[in-house]
Protein backbone atom coordinates (compact mmCIF):
# COMPACT_ATOMS: atom_id res chain seq x y z
CA UNK A 1 0.00 0.00 0.00
CA UNK A 2 0.76 4.00 -0.32
CA UNK A 3 1.51 5.64 2.31
CA UNK A 4 2.08 9.64 1.72
CA UNK A 5 3.43 11.92 4.00
CA UNK A 6 4.52 15.74 4.14
CA UNK A 7 7.86 16.45 3.22
CA UNK A 8 10.29 16.99 6.06
CA UNK A 9 13.84 17.66 6.30
CA UNK A 10 14.48 13.93 6.82
CA UNK A 11 13.38 13.13 3.30
CA UNK A 12 15.50 15.25 1.55
CA UNK A 13 17.53 12.30 -0.37
CA UNK A 14 14.61 10.62 -1.01
CA UNK A 15 13.14 13.94 -2.68
CA UNK A 16 16.20 14.75 -4.44
CA UNK A 17 16.58 11.75 -6.98
CA UNK A 18 12.70 12.02 -7.65
CA UNK A 19 13.04 16.08 -7.94
CA UNK A 20 15.83 15.16 -10.49
CA UNK A 21 14.26 12.74 -12.70
CA UNK A 22 11.18 15.55 -12.88
CA UNK A 23 13.58 18.00 -14.64
CA UNK A 24 15.11 15.55 -16.46
CA UNK A 25 11.43 14.63 -17.69
CA UNK A 26 10.49 18.07 -18.62
CA UNK A 27 14.55 18.15 -20.40
CA UNK A 28 15.24 21.29 -17.68
CA UNK A 29 17.77 22.04 -15.30
CA UNK A 30 18.02 24.07 -12.59
CA UNK A 31 21.00 25.65 -10.89
CA UNK A 32 21.42 23.89 -7.51
CA UNK A 33 20.90 26.70 -5.57
CA UNK A 34 16.90 27.16 -6.38
CA UNK A 35 16.90 23.45 -5.90
CA UNK A 36 18.68 24.07 -2.38
CA UNK A 37 15.95 26.81 -1.79
CA UNK A 38 12.97 25.32 -3.19
CA UNK A 39 13.45 22.15 -0.72
CA UNK A 40 13.85 24.53 2.31
CA UNK A 41 10.89 25.86 1.80
CA UNK A 42 9.02 22.99 1.29
CA UNK A 43 10.45 21.40 4.27
CA UNK A 44 10.46 24.31 6.17
CA UNK A 45 6.28 23.55 8.29
CA UNK A 46 6.10 27.16 8.35
CA UNK A 47 6.47 28.13 4.46
CA UNK A 48 4.03 28.70 2.17
CA UNK A 49 5.57 25.93 0.11
CA UNK A 50 3.77 22.33 0.68
CA UNK A 51 4.97 19.05 -0.32
CA UNK A 52 4.02 15.35 0.04
CA UNK A 53 6.02 12.19 -0.78
CA UNK A 54 4.30 8.49 -1.51
CA UNK A 55 6.27 5.85 -0.18
CA UNK A 56 5.43 1.84 -1.47
CA UNK A 57 5.38 -0.88 1.57
CA UNK A 58 9.03 -0.97 1.97
CA UNK A 59 9.38 2.35 2.45
CA UNK A 60 11.15 3.25 -0.61
CA UNK A 61 10.20 6.95 -2.40
CA UNK A 62 8.04 6.40 -5.07
CA UNK A 63 6.73 9.84 -6.03
CA UNK A 64 6.29 13.95 -4.87
CA UNK A 65 3.80 17.00 -5.13
CA UNK A 66 4.15 20.09 -4.30
CA UNK A 67 1.49 23.01 -3.93
CA UNK A 68 1.00 26.57 -2.43
CA UNK A 69 -2.40 28.34 -1.58
CA UNK A 70 -2.39 32.19 -2.97
CA UNK A 71 -5.25 35.03 -3.03
CA UNK A 72 -7.99 35.31 -5.50
CA UNK A 73 -10.17 38.02 -6.52
CA UNK A 74 -13.18 35.53 -7.17
CA UNK A 75 -12.97 34.26 -3.49
CA UNK A 76 -12.44 35.07 -0.17
CA UNK A 77 -10.29 32.02 0.76
CA UNK A 78 -8.59 31.69 -2.19
CA UNK A 79 -7.42 28.34 -4.51
CA UNK A 80 -4.16 26.15 -4.24
CA UNK A 81 -2.02 25.32 -7.41
CA UNK A 82 -0.50 22.18 -7.54
CA UNK A 83 2.83 22.55 -9.67
CA UNK A 84 4.98 19.56 -9.35
CA UNK A 85 3.81 15.70 -9.71
CA UNK A 86 6.23 13.12 -10.30
CA UNK A 87 6.05 9.60 -9.89
CA UNK A 88 8.67 6.93 -10.40
CA UNK A 89 8.40 5.50 -13.70
CA UNK A 90 8.48 1.39 -11.98
CA UNK A 91 5.69 2.81 -9.47
CA UNK A 92 3.36 4.19 -12.55
CA UNK A 93 -0.09 3.00 -13.22
CA UNK A 94 -0.54 1.71 -9.64
CA UNK A 95 -2.93 4.54 -8.19
CA UNK A 96 0.09 6.95 -6.89
CA UNK A 97 0.00 9.79 -8.81
CA UNK A 98 -3.88 9.56 -8.22
CA UNK A 99 -3.13 8.99 -4.79
CA UNK A 100 -0.94 12.17 -4.27
CA UNK A 101 -3.48 14.34 -5.97
CA UNK A 102 -6.53 13.50 -3.44
CA UNK A 103 -3.56 14.21 -1.24
CA UNK A 104 -3.28 17.80 -2.16
CA UNK A 105 -7.00 18.15 -2.19
CA UNK A 106 -7.90 17.28 1.26
CA UNK A 107 -5.07 19.29 2.39
CA UNK A 108 -6.28 22.49 0.42
CA UNK A 109 -9.85 21.68 1.18
CA UNK A 110 -8.76 21.62 5.44
CA UNK A 111 -6.99 24.81 4.46
CA UNK A 112 -10.41 26.35 3.05
CA UNK A 113 -9.21 26.69 -0.59
CA UNK A 114 -12.00 26.84 -2.69
CA UNK A 115 -10.48 25.12 -6.09
CA UNK A 116 -7.39 22.84 -6.74
CA UNK A 117 -5.91 23.77 -10.18
CA UNK A 118 -2.71 22.62 -12.11
CA UNK A 119 -1.13 22.93 -15.83
CA UNK A 120 0.19 20.52 -17.81
CA UNK A 121 1.85 19.88 -21.49
CA UNK A 122 -1.04 19.57 -23.53
CA UNK A 123 1.18 16.56 -25.07
CA UNK A 124 1.43 14.61 -22.07
CA UNK A 125 -1.03 12.27 -23.34
CA UNK A 126 -0.37 9.90 -19.65
CA UNK A 127 -0.91 12.78 -17.26
CA UNK A 128 -3.71 13.77 -19.20
CA UNK A 129 -5.23 10.13 -19.30
CA UNK A 130 -4.97 10.40 -15.26
CA UNK A 131 -6.74 14.25 -14.85
CA UNK A 132 -9.67 13.70 -17.45
CA UNK A 133 -10.21 10.95 -14.28
CA UNK A 134 -9.47 13.13 -11.68
CA UNK A 135 -10.31 16.79 -12.74
CA UNK A 136 -12.73 19.04 -14.75
CA UNK A 137 -10.67 20.62 -18.20
CA UNK A 138 -10.84 24.25 -17.24
CA UNK A 139 -10.37 25.53 -21.16
CA UNK A 140 -8.27 28.22 -20.71
CA UNK A 141 -4.96 28.54 -22.42
CA UNK A 142 -1.54 29.81 -20.74
CA UNK A 143 -0.05 32.64 -21.32
CA UNK A 144 3.42 33.70 -20.21
CA UNK A 145 5.87 36.60 -20.46
CA UNK A 146 9.38 35.51 -19.57
CA UNK A 147 11.01 38.74 -17.32
CA UNK A 148 14.51 37.35 -17.39
C1 LIG B 1 1.50 11.58 -14.64
C2 LIG B 1 1.97 10.65 -13.53
C3 LIG B 1 2.21 11.46 -12.28
C4 LIG B 1 0.84 9.64 -13.25
O1 LIG B 1 1.24 8.86 -12.13
P1 LIG B 1 0.70 7.37 -11.94
O2 LIG B 1 1.03 6.96 -10.55
O3 LIG B 1 1.15 6.51 -13.04
O4 LIG B 1 -0.87 7.60 -12.08
P2 LIG B 1 -2.01 6.61 -11.58
O5 LIG B 1 -1.48 5.22 -11.52
O6 LIG B 1 -2.60 7.18 -10.35
O7 LIG B 1 -3.03 6.73 -12.77
C5 LIG B 1 -4.34 7.02 -12.52
C6 LIG B 1 -5.16 6.71 -13.73
O8 LIG B 1 -4.57 7.11 -14.96
C7 LIG B 1 -4.45 5.97 -15.80
N1 LIG B 1 -3.17 5.97 -16.45
C8 LIG B 1 -1.97 6.12 -15.87
N2 LIG B 1 -1.00 6.03 -16.80
C9 LIG B 1 -1.64 5.82 -17.97
C10 LIG B 1 -1.20 5.62 -19.29
N3 LIG B 1 0.11 5.60 -19.60
N4 LIG B 1 -2.13 5.45 -20.26
C11 LIG B 1 -3.45 5.45 -19.96
N5 LIG B 1 -3.91 5.61 -18.71
C12 LIG B 1 -3.02 5.79 -17.74
C13 LIG B 1 -4.52 4.78 -14.91
O9 LIG B 1 -5.08 3.68 -15.59
C14 LIG B 1 -5.40 5.24 -13.80
O10 LIG B 1 -6.73 5.13 -14.10
P3 LIG B 1 -7.67 4.24 -13.15
O11 LIG B 1 -7.26 4.55 -11.72
O12 LIG B 1 -9.03 4.69 -13.50
O13 LIG B 1 -7.31 2.84 -13.53
C15 LIG B 1 3.25 9.87 -13.93
O14 LIG B 1 3.02 9.22 -15.15
C16 LIG B 1 4.47 10.75 -14.05
O15 LIG B 1 5.14 11.05 -13.06
N6 LIG B 1 4.82 11.15 -15.29
C17 LIG B 1 6.01 11.94 -15.53
C18 LIG B 1 5.94 13.34 -14.92
C19 LIG B 1 4.65 14.04 -15.28
O16 LIG B 1 4.17 14.00 -16.39
N7 LIG B 1 4.11 14.74 -14.27
C20 LIG B 1 2.91 15.50 -14.42
C21 LIG B 1 3.26 16.83 -14.91
S1 LIG B 1 1.86 17.91 -15.03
Amino acid sequence: MTTIHALTEADRDDWLPLWQAYLTFYESTLADDVTASTFARIADPDGAIHGAIARDDDGRAVGIVHWFAHPATWSKTGYTYLEDLYVEPSARGGGVGRALIAHVADAARAAGSDKLYWLTAETNATARALYDRVAERSGFIHYQIDLH
